[in-house]
């Protein structure tokens, strides 16, 4: 009996040895204590899987429950061992050092950034759990879908990890059939809003980053065999109309059927052996338009599985320098928006968010919306649809991003293509856009030039854009000759002043502009040769008197109110024959606060009406979509009593008051410049 009481000891203690690394450690190597290993973890389904809504999908939206986890000890694996499953002690003695049915309650959708005051500045990992039951039926796979998790997300299904995908803001799903058992499913989220050089966007950006599951959580039940996603739009002659079907499970012959009841249309094609299918179908629908948004009830049909969807028909293209919707000439009158709801905190995550927004939007007298820097929710495009709206959507390749960086680029690929693969059938979705004020460099152009082969290989109906920055630096130079120019004969200069402007025009010597003579500003960008409409993010009137003030050694004031009188006698073009677009313009203002200088609604009542003078003698200028419709949360901006976190440039605050410049752009949408060609 001693004999092997003294085995059975040492076996206990040797396997205990093993288990823990502390105790290992004196054996060999030391390890870093509390090492948390890296999981491994599948990717999510490659395709978006499309037409959800018409599936009646399970919503698994609601009061969640949420673990803040700022060190990593939550990962599985490591040495607090992991908070990928619920467990509750089974008795006194068991040591747990988290619990989800104690933890806070956490609403889904939405961030949490704005639900709990103390995570409003949080960057970093947060644990969502909640239970599910469902009642599987046979022949039946089931599939969490997820509308968008901010930003890098793993997905926890009774323990087993079964998806991570990073990047934020697009819809991705997972078959999780396997995983599912009847009752109490543990679905558990590890998220980390944290962004840094190498994410899309990087760490620095003048928007919140808000973390969570932002968007819809569902779980969606297909056939075995069943239909992944369908384009459906009208062609260029627009007489016909074509679909490319994307299925899952037939085999090759199988038949998906398109149906269009209004247009009396019912078609069959064939499955082709990689699970695709084709079909162009002669068609005259009435094409949809802002001013008249029609939507055709389309039903896709294959093996026992039925999807259907609301989707308007038209074309858009240009043609030279003008922008044809429908083979008419159009010009954008545009406002610039966040994915913010007006009177709430976080982000817009619902259809009424959006409908409320783009309702004001509307009240501005706008066709059109710049919805900035990121993909929104699937709600967005659907409202514009409805409501006929015309829509840039973008992904936020935004100011530096790690160009050379290979998992970057790939990130930024995978943005694009679920963002186009989820909007393609919104009429209201006009332009995609690839980047935000992006400095020129070689390895930016081979990133965009990559994204943009992505996004023509994907859909080649719509165009194609980015908000170029231009060459700020030599453009300031010509502003500041003509600023000295204008400067020498006005009230507004001191003596010292016109010394100082003489002394910049004899600097300019040969190239010293007329007083009162005008100045067009060409944009060269090289970006603009890939792209179908150059666009160009401009601040006359906000940030380029902040730049020249100190280089020239004038005043601040002067050069604002000079630079007010100049705006109207600038005309902007690019150097391409080519459509262009005037994707921002702005000043900020403090909602209420009257009187002279920045931050007054009269500042930015000026600078609007500087900016339409100009922007109206413009002749290439086709569209605008003014930065922005509503003050809107950032980190970058704090200034006291003014900005507390909020950027101020919105014609309405955050809780829908109007600003003066708000009426100064709807009476000039209101006008005639639209309409002339
Ligand atoms: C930039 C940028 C916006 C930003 C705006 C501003 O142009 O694209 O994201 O908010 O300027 O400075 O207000």
């Amino acid at each position: 009996m001693g004999k092997h009481l003294g085995t059975l000891i040492w076996a206990v203690l040797l396997s205990m040895l093993a288990a823990n690394p502390l105790w290992a450690a004196e054996e060999d190597e030391e390890p870093a204590p509390f090492v948390t290993p890296e999981l491994v973890v599948p990717e999510p389904a490659s395709a978006v899987m499309g037409w959800v809504d018409s599936r009646e999908p399970q919503s698994l939206n609601g009061s969640w429950k949420l673990l803040v986890d700022p060190m990593q000890v939550g990962t599985p694996g490591g040495f607090f061992g992991g908070w990928a499953t619920t467990r509750t002690p089974v008795d006194a003695f068991q040591l747990l050092e988290y619990s989800y049915p104690d933890a806070a309650d956490i609403r889904v959708p939405g961030d949490f950034n704005t639900q709990r005051q103390e995570l409003f500045f949080y960057r970093d990992t947060v644990w969502y759990q909640r239970n599910f039951n469902v009642e599987a039926e046979a022949d039946t796979r089931y599939h969490l879908w997820f509308g968008g998790a901010n930003f890098d997300a793993t997905v926890f299904l009774n323990g087993a990890p079964v998806a991570r995908h990073k990047g934020g803001y697009v819809p991705f799903s997972v078959d999780v059939t396997a995983h599912l058992q009847p009752e109490g499913n543990d679905l558990v989220i590890r998220i980390n809003n944290r962004l840094g050089d190498d994410t899309v966007p990087t760490g620095r950006t003048d928007w919140w980053p808000y973390g969570g599951l932002t968007r819809d959580v569902m779980l969606v039940a297909t056939p075995e065999q069943y239909i992944v996603n369908a384009k459906v739009v009208l062609n260029n002659d627009r007489n016909a109309i074509t679909a490319e079907v994307a299925t899952e499970g037939f085999a090759a012959g199988d038949e998906v059927t398109v149906v269009i009841p209004q247009l009396d249309i019912s078609q069959t094609a064939r499955i082709s052996d990689n699970g695709d299918a084709q079909l162009s179908i002669p068609a005259q629908p009435e094409l949809w338009h802002p001013d008249a948004p029609k939507l055709y009830r389309v039903e896709l049909a294959a093996g026992d599985d039925r999807v259907s969807d609301q989707i308007g028909f038209r074309t858009i293209e240009t043609s030279g320098t003008t922008i044809m919707l429908n083979g008419e000439p159009i010009k954008f009158k545009g406002i610039s928006t966040h994915e913010e709801p007006i009177g709430r905190d976080g982000v817009a995550y619902s259809e009424a968010d959006m409908r409320v927004l783009f309702n004001e939007a509307k009240n501005l007298g706008v066709n059109f919306v710049r919805a900035a820097h990121y993909p929104y929710s699937r709600h967005a495009a659907r409202v514009a649809d409805e409501m006929g709206i015309l829509l840039w959507e973008e992904v936020p390749i935004y100011w530096n991003i790690a160009w050379e960086n290979a998992d970057t680029l790939a990130i930024a690929r995978d943005q694009i293509s679920r963002l186009i693969e989820r909007d393609w059938n919104r009429a209201s979705v006009v332009i995609w856009s690839v980047a935000n004020e992006t400095p020129y460099s070689e390895s930016r152009m081979k990133f965009l030039g990559r994204l943009i082969d992505d996004v023509r290989e994907l859909d080649d109906s719509r165009l194609v854009s980015a908000a170029l920055l231009g060459d700020t630096r030599r453009e300031l130079k010509h502003v500041a000759a003509h600023l000295a120019a204008h400067g020498q004969g006005s009230d507004i200069a001191s003596d010292e002043e016109k010394a100082i402007f003489q002394g910049v025009l004899a600097a300019a010597g040969e190239a010293a502009p007329e007083p009162g003579s005008s100045f067009t500003l060409v944009i060269d960008d090289p970006l603009g040769e890939l792209v179908d409409i150059v666009s160009y993010n401009e601040y006359f009137g906000w940030y380029y008197a902040r730049a020249l003030a100190p280089q020239m050694g004038v005043s601040e004031q002067t050069i604002r109110k000079l630079m007010l009188q100049f705006i109207p006698q600038v005309t902007m073009s690019t150097a391409f024959g080519k459509p262009m677009f005037i994707s921002e313009f702005g000043a900020g203002a403090k909602a209420g606060k009257r009187g002279e200088g920045v931050w007054t609604e009269d500042y930015q009542a000026a600078v609007y009406r500087a900016q339409i003078a100009m922007l109206s003698h413009s002749p290439q200028v086709q569209g605008m979509t003014p930065w922005i419709l509503k003050d809107f949360r950032a980190m970058l901006r704090s200034l006291p009593g003014i900005q507390d976190y909020r950027n101020r440039k919105g014609l309405i605050d955050q809780n829908g008051r109007r600003k003066q410049a708000f009426y100064v752009l709807r009476d000039f949408y209101n006008g005639p410049w639209a309409d002339t060609h």
